[in-house]
């Protein structure tokens, strides 16, 4: 029998890919996101299932699991992709879009690894992909909340993959660069930072590795590794070049 995957955030972008390559391997794909339509046309394209859902609303998500559960009582694969931006400022910004971001990138991804254990469980060695980012051990304006969600998402990442290793069930945590989707245009950068920029099908293809090599947490591309470590040796450094950044940025 093939392999059950659950992709959150399926309807566009990093998890529409995600699922793409899952579908093409043979895995059947659990489609969830709140855009009914656009998991529709996906499913019918991979021979999944479209399972309309908002992951910040956690009644809607074990209500959700529990009708997927009943259908595939084991899950081999969680992908907690489901996210959205946030170019906004902690001193100015709308206090609802903040509370959103934590809600969305953060909570959600806690509430459908809940919700989805049981099927972990009975499926074990199973996995579990959370996509974080860079931005969640890196921080700074102009994306100071999203970027706070990122980091308790990496926060809750690496806990549950200590939590959870000795029952088989590996966690994953990928953090993807700048990748133009349309969520997250990147036509905003600086043209010199345009090179960076990377396709939703590339961060879903490490993806596709790091669940066959078990890599557990990575970066993509690999070359944003060292800024973390830089942020952390030189705080104050960093505090005054971005303190000078354009507030146009
Ligand atoms: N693009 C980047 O530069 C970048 C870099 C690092 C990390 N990431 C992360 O990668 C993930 C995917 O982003 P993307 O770039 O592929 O953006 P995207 O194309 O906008 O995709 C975001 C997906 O999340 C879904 N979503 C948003 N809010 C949701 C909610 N409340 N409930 C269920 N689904 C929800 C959206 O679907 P609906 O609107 O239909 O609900 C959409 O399918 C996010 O977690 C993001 O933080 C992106």
């Amino acid at each position: 029998m093939g392999r059950v995957a659950v992709v959150t955030g399926a309807s566009s972008g990093i998890g529409a890919e995600i699922a793409r390559l899952l579908g093409g391997r043979g895995d059947l794909c659990i489609l969830l996101a709140r855009r009914a339509d656009r998991l529709e046309a996906l499913a019918e394209e991979i021979g999944g299932d479209a399972e309309p859902c908002d992951v910040s609303d956690r009644a809607a998500v074990d209500a959700v699991a529990a009708r997927i559960l009943e259908r595939h009582p084991a899950i081999d694969v969680l992908v907690n992709n489901a996210g959205i931006p946030g170019r906004t400022s902690f001193v100015h910004g709308d206090p609802e879009v903040i509370e959103r971001l934590i809600r969305i990138n953060y909570l959600g991804a806690v509430w459908c690894l809940r919700a989805f254990l049981p099927g972990l469980r009975a499926a074990a060695p199973s996995d579990v992909v959370n996509i974080v980012s860079v931005s969640g051990v890196v921080a700074g304006p102009p994306s100071g909340p999203y970027s706070a969600s990122k980091h308790a998402q990496l926060a809750f990442s690496r806990t549950a993959a200590a939590e959870l290793r000795g029952e088989g069930i590996r966690v994953h945590t990928v953090k993807p660069g700048f990748t133009e989707t349309e969520g997250f245009p990147q036509s905003w950068l600086p043209r010199r930072v345009q090179r960076v920029v990377i396709g939703p099908k590339e961060v879903a293809s490490h993806v596709l590795r790091s669940l066959e090599e078990g890599r557990g947490e990575t970066t993509v591309p690999w070359y944003y590794g060292p800024v973390a470590p830089l942020q952390d040796a030189m705080p104050n450094v960093f505090t005054r070049v971005l303190a000078r950044l354009p507030k146009a940025l």
